[in-house]
């Protein structure tokens, strides 16, 4: 894990005193709300329906058990005893008093966590594959790169305040974890025909109320030129991205109005102007940082574990959760483990402080004390050992963090809706809940695979529902709250845009109508390795509308 210099924790500190300074003139009156703005936007403070609203960076996910008790203590002592991890990974707050915020923002500064960049116009925190460092299928690891480019973008002064925020996702694994598709900039590793490694460069994806998936605008960049090349298409968006409509501010309007073509040429004439500048990366600047994220001391361990079996024969609840929750490891004799934040119980993505003081335990005690945040809002261990599992699951059940539904039905993204956001339309959360408890049959969820839900309480789609195989989008339709369903959406490898069904449905109807869609599904599907989105691509909208409409 990244260890910060003392140049970064001397960047925290002072930025720490000039936002308490910042508060202190708004609790004066000496600034008005809307003077205060652009503060506190660039300290990741909004303002929401009931209270400010505190959202924190992870950088690529990634926290250390200590990261993860000062985010319970954050909770407990000046929030309401929870947090909400958000499909950038990050958590957010929803209650923090202003006055507190300094403190706060002191607190997370002592384990090197701040909430910058993560609101405003900026380069917001970037994303990255839950699995890295660890997953089987990995090309290279994407972190490093990560980490180059969070160092690139902080405070970077050219882009403080572009047209619009700005999110930019790396993947370095064969199947996509990290939603590249969708984001204003998505970066794939990849090696080139003669075994180099490099990247595949998207630019223009983003949801929204205008969707769209991200084109590919370099096939092979060599990881050296990363951020001149990054820089270079920043260059080109904050000239040329519209200022004068928000709407259509985000670098996937530029992209679009100006074709794909002619993008790529702006960006490659800019970039030709700089590429050889001090900002291309050389080998000792990507090994200085790759040395932060070597692999720990794995032991050699078999892949076989006598007890692990007895337990799985012994105990069909264990064997369920294993078979749906745990991940191979690139490692034998290890495994990957996710931690559902999607039981009935709790909204998705929501982690109270004592269940996030009992993980940082966890991962002390099972994991190499880290834990990582994932897109689809929940939690992983990544270095579980084989022969630990089920003394882990014991622990989680007892956490209420064992639901076996990780990438099935009720593994599903909800924004914070009506509940908190002062932007929403309407209500997510209790349409979550309400899904949650219908589908909360194993053998139901299991039977229908892997199958994405999404829910957004407005266009702005936080929710990501666009992208899923089965969306659903809260709309205020004369006063009252409908909600669209979406079809066909996926973040992954084959990225789409979901299309609507028909005319919305209101809240009562919305749960009996995804049954629909999923009685449709299982009654057309080829067989059970015919996935939803297969189905329906095969059969098209016709099928459900008839059952849904009539
Ligand atoms: C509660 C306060 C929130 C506010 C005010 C807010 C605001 C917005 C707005 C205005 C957009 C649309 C941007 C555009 O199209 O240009 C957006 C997009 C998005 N937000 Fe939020 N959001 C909030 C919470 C969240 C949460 C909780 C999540 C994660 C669960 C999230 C993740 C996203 C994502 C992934 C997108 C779409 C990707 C994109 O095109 O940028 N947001 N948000
Ligand atoms: S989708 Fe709309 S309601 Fe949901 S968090 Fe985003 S802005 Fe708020």
């Amino acid at each position: 894990m990244y260890q910060y210099s003392q140049a970064d924790h001397q960047l925290l500190q002072e930025r720490v005193a000039q936002f308490r300074d910042q508060v202190q003139r708004r609790l004066n009156g000496d600034l008005s709300e809307d003077e205060f703005k652009q503060q506190r936007l660039r300290n990741g403070l909004y303002l929401q329906i009931h209270a400010y609203m505190l959202r924190v960076a992870v950088p690529y996910g990634l926290m250390s058990s200590e990261q993860m008790r000062t985010l319970a203590h954050i909770a407990r002592k000046y929030d309401r005893g929870y947090g909400h991890f958000s499909t950038r990974q990050n958590i957010q707050y929803n209650w923090p008093k202003l006055e507190d915020v300094p403190q706060i923002l002191d607190d997370l500064a002592k384990v090197e966590m701040h909430a910058i960049q993560t609101s405003g116009n900026c380069i917001r925190n970037t994303t990255s594959d839950p699995l890295a460092g660890v997953a089987r299928d990995e090309i290279a690891d994407p972190r490093p790169y990560c980490e180059l480019i969070r160092q690139w973008s902080t405070f970077h002064p050219e882009f403080n305040f572009l047209p619009r925020k700005f999110k930019i996702a790396v993947s370095g694994a064969i199947n996509d974890r990290a939603a590249v598709a969708v984001h204003d900039i998505g970066l794939r590793l990849v090696k080139n025909d003669a075994g180099e490694l490099g990247l595949e460069v998207y630019v223009g994806g983003g949801l929204g109320r205008t969707p769209m998936i991200g084109k590919l605008i370099r096939k092979f960049l060599p990881t050296h030129d990363m951020l001149t090349y990054l820089e270079a298409i920043l260059r080109v968006y904050n000239q040329l991205g519209r200022r004068d409509n928000l709407y259509k501010a985000r670098i996937k309007i530029l992209v679009h109005e100006t074709g794909e073509e002619k993008f790529r040429e702006l960006v490659e004439a800019e970039w030709n102007e700089i590429k050889k500048t001090g900002l291309a990366l050389t080998d000792a600047d990507i090994e200085a940082i790759q040395a932060h994220f070597k692999d720990p001391d794995y032991e050699t361990l078999s892949d076989f574990d006598e007890d692990f079996d007895a337990h799985l024969l012994a105990n069909a609840e264990f064997a369920k959760w294993a078979e749906k929750n745990v991940e191979l490891h690139k490692k034998d004799g290890y495994r990957v483990v996710y931690l559902s934040l999607k039981s009935r119980n709790q909204p998705a993505g929501d982690v109270t402080a004592d269940q996030m003081d009992a993980i940082a335990d966890l991962a002390d005690k099972y994991s190499l004390s880290a834990i990582r945040s994932t897109h689809r809002q929940n939690l992983v261990l990544s270095d579980v050992k084989l022969k630990d599992l089920y003394e882990l699951w014991q622990e989680l059940k007892a956490l209420d963090l064992a639901t076996p539904n990780y990438n099935h039905l009720t593994d599903l993204i909800s924004c914070p809706g009506m509940d908190y956001c002062s932007l929403a339309t309407a209500r997510s959360i209790p349409i979550a809940q309400a899904l949650t408890e219908r589908f909360d049959s194993y053998d139901y969820i299991n039977d229908l695979g892997d199958i994405s839900l999404n829910i957004s309480g407005c266009i702005n789609a936080c929710g990501h529902h666009h992208v899923a195989n089965i969306g659903i989008l809260g709309v205020n339709k004369k006063g009252v709250e409908v909600y669209q369903l979406t079809l066909g959406g996926s973040a992954r490898d084959d990225a789409s845009i979901g299309k609507i069904i028909g005319p919305a449905f209101t809240a009562d109807e919305i749960v009996d109508a995804v049954a629909t869609v999923l009685d449709v599904y299982l009654d057309q599907r080829e067989d059970e390795e015919e996935g939803f989105l297969t189905t329906y691509r095969r059969i098209g909208q016709e099928p459900f509308k008839e059952k849904l409409y009539g």
